[in-house]
């Protein structure tokens, strides 16, 4: 393999995600170069690499594993596919970017970790949250004794609900908003926190709009209690209108500091006819709205990419790893069976035998509501 020049870079999907990723290594070139995509629907995969002037398409991953130059491969992917790819990847000798959740299940995270050590290659959870610089600078506050002794973190990250058809299905999604989104805010807090042990998990969650397209929560509310006796709480809704919300607080014992990704990097906007494009998942652009600038940049996916493919090289040590992901997975799985049982659940929690989805600890447990109807 050439370990000279940019990091060669393959991407498994061609939608939402992966127009992220490409987008991404587009402004900012200078590690990484995407040099192939793979996707199962050939039209699809052809006009992505045309718009990013990708050179090589393939319709099955697995051939695209065959390319001797390419040394990270990210999966943009439907979670239930991450498992599978990530071991495929793994055994072809490349490194790996998989994009939350880790996977459906513990075992499957577990195995995943395992595979990528036996094969020597690197495992990196896509978790985005870490690199967005607005929150960067409440941590980078935070180490500094900013705030004194951190005792509450808040996250929540909402909007109307998914662009894709398999998120609404759980045998493919795993879950709803807390699965899908919750997974932020649980990486998030560990991660500021200084992952300190997450030691027990209380969650109630319902469908409240989306009853009729989904069997999944569109709406979840988590408390985590930590070992160092802070607490996060995070709030996540696929139910929430008028485009896409991401903010954070931080308490401490000498300080406070509050961080909305959205609406504090926006030019608050009146216009009669509209205009090209506000904001991800913004349902119009007429009336007031809050267009965001350099949305790519202020996520934090081209420096997390980045950061990615300088760790394949051994210039820096992963941000996120495998292990992070794993954590986030065994809180949402408490998560789903507190929301199910309706008490707080202590970790180390072991589901029961051949659970397949977070979810289903919820949908099958006591305290599960029935989606409100419309
Ligand atoms: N970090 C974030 O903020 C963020 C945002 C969106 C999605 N995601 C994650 O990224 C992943 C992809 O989500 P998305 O929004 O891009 O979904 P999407 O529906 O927009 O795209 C999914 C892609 O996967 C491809 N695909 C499906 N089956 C495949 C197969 N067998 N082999 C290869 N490709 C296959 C599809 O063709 C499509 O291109 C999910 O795990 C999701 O949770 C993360």
């Amino acid at each position: 393999m050439d370990a000279k020049g940019k990091v060669k870079i393959g991407i498994i999907g061609s939608q939402f995600q992966a127009d992220i990723h490409a987008d991404s290594l587009r402004i900012m070139p200078h590690e990484a170069e995407v040099v192939a995509v793979a996707s199962p629907t050939p039209g699809n995969a052809a006009h992505f690499a045309k718009r990013y002037h990708i050179p090589r398409v393939f319709t099955d991953y697995r051939e695209m594993l065959k390319e001797p130059d390419i040394e990270m491969v990210s999966i943009c992917a439907p979670n239930s596919l991450h498992a599978q790819m990530t071991k495929d990847i793994a055994a072809a000798g490349k490194h790996i970017v998989c994009e939350k959740p880790l996977a459906m299940t513990v075992a499957e995270g577990e195995e995943m970790i395992a595979v990528a050590k036996q094969h020597g290659v690197l495992l990196m959870y896509g978790e985005e949250l870490l690199f967005t610089p607005k929150y960067l600078k409440v941590k980078e506050m935070a180490d500094a004794g900013a705030f004194g002794k951190v005792y509450l973190v808040k996250q929540s990250e909402k909007h109307f609900g998914p662009h894709s058809d398999w998120f609404w299905d759980v045998n493919r999604s795993g879950g709803g908003a807390l699965m899908d989104l919750g997974c932020h805010g649980i990486a998030f807090t560990y991660w500021f926190l200084g992952r300190s042990p997450i030691t027990s998990v209380y969650c109630q969650m319902g469908t409240y709009v989306h009853g009729a397209k989904t069997k999944a929560e569109d709406d979840a509310l988590c408390i985590l209690e930590f070992a160092n006796g802070a607490t996060a709480l995070i709030e996540n809704s696929w139910a929430r209108r008028g485009g896409m919300d991401d903010k954070i607080e931080v308490f401490g014992e000498a300080g406070v500091s509050y961080a909305n990704l959205h609406m504090g990097n926006a030019m608050p906007t009146y216009s009669e006819s509209g205009y090209g494009y506000a904001v991800e998942k913004a349902p119009t652009t007429k009336g007031w709205t809050y267009p965001v600038f350099e949305e790519l940049w202020n996520y934090g996916t081209p420096q997390e990419l980045t950061h990615f493919a300088r760790c394949g090289r051994g210039k820096e040590t992963p941000r996120s790893t495998g292990e992070d992901g794993l954590v986030v997975l065994k809180a949402i799985y408490a998560g789903y069976a507190s929301a199910g049982e309706g008490r707080k659940i202590a970790l180390p929690y072991q589901p029961p035998a051949g659970t397949k989805r977070p979810i289903d600890l919820w949908l099958n447990g006591p305290a599960y509501r029935q989606p409100t109807k419309p």
